[in-house]
């Protein structure tokens, strides 16, 4: 039995220590645009979150499709290491999050561990249904009131389970109010008790309406009616990239044909449907707001905005979609408020969601295990410190297009599982990277076709000239007086490593290839004394075009390290030299440089 003074001294102590930690609330918009001037059209956001916080301007998402992309994001864990690729099951969704440990094993429930009170009212996960709910019931929140499919995505027949009860259906209700008025009382309930809370809402804006049955159709997102007379004149910008008359890309990007005036037409109405139905998240922002300022807790709580992952519209000559590695579609808003976060800044530190499991984590005083992510810099005294210039993107599966007028190449890929749409688009398996520094603004990708992308987006922000392909010239671009044929092994090199990084490899690359720690860029790579080296790298290959990640499709995973004898990446070597073989024989092209390899 504890003596009553120690007690009163151990209660005591921990009672400060909660009352000293931050409260965290997370918004979390669903398939929100950075390029087609959202945050422009939400006033109330610029006050509340742009005037007195900081944005992030190169914040990506790693996997532009929503389920891969929030376990990526509450877990810290890249796409390769959850396995979770797609938003159904088998290879996503609920069901495989389950089957992963991520239920019992994510944020939520670390920030438990450090004394957290948490709340969720939203969209958790896709796949996640009126009959799965409760077999088990999702973990780690002490209040929730989750959307469930079929009917997430049905703006006006939203269906919600609370702490684990009976699907409750809110027909004729607008599921962003209903979500947020849940939110609200919520962040009352945190607000009553002493301990630091975190909360997310995540409403469904503006995500697109879909019905599932009887077939698949994502229409424009509906709006609450107090917003239906916003917005009539606005246009998606006419970029460069916009319905091309030149079209780029490749794979099934390439073959798609340009948009006519009557899609062109759906589609802007579609983004002025997108940025009104924003308007309720806007509105919510302010109450958010006000209400911890009511409480005294507003300038001990930190707001996160964000989304899951980018959106286009009509650019690359696309129906309404994601899952591409384009900016569109991986680079999307991030605003922080909060203690010490500068406000009415602009960051250009290069971040991810991987990143903010870690970041919160920091805040909260804990730790976060097995993470491939690195905090963001919140305060203007870490910003100065030095941080990695390379994003990780990965795909695996089908480019679902929306819209009235969505329809896709035909392909043999599409197995019918789980309400998969017949008109997606497949062979949309690839890893990119983005590296973003002074000198360069780079976007690198590999697909399953073999083909490559390499887009220099200081020239070309539209990413509509693919470098590597016939028709443009890359003999302009270089780099530290580095030629194009010297810098793309070294993205090779780097995405190798990035492909099946963990933990560190995924923070410090270059330090795989390097291991004395001398190279720490893609400008200290280019020094000529490495040619040799790059030019002998295994590279990123896959064996064919899959839906989901299975490791013996994926071609080599070691590589050479400078100045290291290894046995593993000799093997590795001989791996990708037989795969090549191989290759080479069954497309019966004599590649003459077989000898070069060699
Ligand atoms: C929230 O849940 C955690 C973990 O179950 C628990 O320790 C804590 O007491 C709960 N908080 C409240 C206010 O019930
Ligand atoms: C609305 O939701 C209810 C209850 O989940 C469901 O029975 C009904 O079919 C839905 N309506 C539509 C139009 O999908
Ligand atoms: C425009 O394209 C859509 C989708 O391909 C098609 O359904 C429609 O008939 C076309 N409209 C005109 C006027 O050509
Ligand atoms: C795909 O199949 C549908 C229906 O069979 C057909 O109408 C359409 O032309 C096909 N599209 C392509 C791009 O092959
Ligand atoms: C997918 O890529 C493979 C390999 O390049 C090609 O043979 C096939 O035609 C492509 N399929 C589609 C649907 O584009
Ligand atoms: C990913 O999950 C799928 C389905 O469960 C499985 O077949 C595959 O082998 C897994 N991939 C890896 C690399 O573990």
């Amino acid at each position: 039995m504890m003596k009553p003074a120690l007690f009163a001294l151990v209660a005591s102590a921990a009672h400060l220590v909660a009352a000293t930690k931050p409260n965290i609330l997370f918004i979390l918009t669903d398939d929100q645009d950075w390029h087609m001037q959202s945050l422009q059209h939400m006033p109330l956001l610029q006050k509340y979150l742009l005037h007195e916080g900081t944005l992030y301007s190169n914040h990506y998402c790693t996997v532009a499709l929503c389920c891969p992309s929030r376990v990526n994001l509450w877990t810290g864990r890249a796409a390769h290491n959850t396995n979770v690729t797609d938003v159904w099951a088998p290879y996503g969704g609920y069901p495989k999050i389950v089957r992963e440990g991520i239920n019992d094993n994510y944020l939520p429930h670390w920030l438990q561990d450090v004394g957290y009170n948490t709340y969720y009212s939203g969209k958790l996960w896709n796949h996640h249904t009126v009959d799965n709910y409760n077999a088990p019931y999702a973990g780690g929140f002490n209040g929730s009131d989750f959307l469930l499919d079929p009917h997430t995505y049905q703006y006006r027949n939203a269906t919600m389970t609370r702490n684990g009860g009976p699907p409750v259906n809110y027909a004729g209700e607008y599921s962003p109010d209903i979500t947020a008025e849940k939110a609200y009382g919520f962040l009352h309930e945190a607000l009553s008790h002493d301990n630091p809370f975190f909360l997310v809402h995540a409403p469904i804006a503006p995500h697109s309406n879909v019905h599932f049955f009887p077939e698949f159709l994502a229409d424009k997102p509906m709006y609450a009616d107090r917003h239906a007379h916003l917005f009539k004149d606005y246009h998606i910008p006419r970029t460069e990239n916009f319905n091309p008359e030149v079209q780029g890309g490749v794979s099934w990007v390439k073959d798609l044909p340009r948009l006519n005036d009557t899609v062109i037409e759906y589609n802007d109405e579609f983004q002025r449907a997108r940025l009104r139905s924003l308007q309720s998240v806007d509105e919510m922002v302010e109450k958010m707001v006000k209400i911890l300022d009511a409480a005294g807790q507003l300038e001990n709580t930190y707001i996160f905005y964000t989304t899951d992952n980018g959106y286009h519209i009509s650019q690359h000559r696309m129906h309404p979609g994601k899952e591409c590695g384009f900016d569109t579609d991986v680079h999307i808003p991030l605003i922080v408020r909060g203690p010490d976060v500068p406000a009415g800044h602009i960051s250009d530190a290069v971040t991810a969601h991987t990143d903010l499991v870690s970041t919160i984590m920091h805040l909260a005083g804990g730790s976060v295990p097995d993470t491939d992510g690195l905090p963001i810099p919140l305060t203007k005294e870490s910003e100065g410190e030095s941080r990695h210039e390379h994003v990780t993107i990965e795909y695996w599966g089908l480019a679902i297009p929306e819209g009235v007028f969505g329809w896709y190449a035909n392909n043999s890929m599409s197995d019918p599982g789980f309400y998969v749409p017949g008109n997606a688009a497949g062979n949309n398996t690839y890893k990119a990277i983005r590296i973003i520094g002074e000198s360069h603004n780079l976007y690198y990708s590999v697909w399953c076709t073999g083909e490559k992308e390499f887009y220099d987006l200081k020239e070309d922000s539209g990413e509509t000239r693919n470098l590597l392909a016939e028709e443009h010239s890359s003999a302009y671009y270089t780099l530290a007086g580095r030629s194009f044929d010297q810098i793309v092994p070294r993205l090779d090199a780097l995405m190798m490593v990035l492909k099946s990084c963990k933990g560190r490899s995924c923070i410090e690359p270059w330090r795989e290839l390097h291991p004395s720690g001398d190279v720490t860029s893609l400008l200290d790579s280019l020094e000529a004394k490495f040619d040799a080296f790059y030019d002998h790298q295994p590279k990123v290959s896959f064996a064919k075009c899959e839906v989901a990640y299975f490791r013996e499709n994926e071609g080599p995973f070691d590589v050479n390290r400078f100045g290291v004898e290894d046995e593993t990446a000799e093997g590795a070597w001989k791996w990708w030299h037989d795969a090549e073989l191989k290759r080479s024989v069954e497309n019966g092209a004599n590649r003459g440089k077989w000898s070069d390899w060699t």
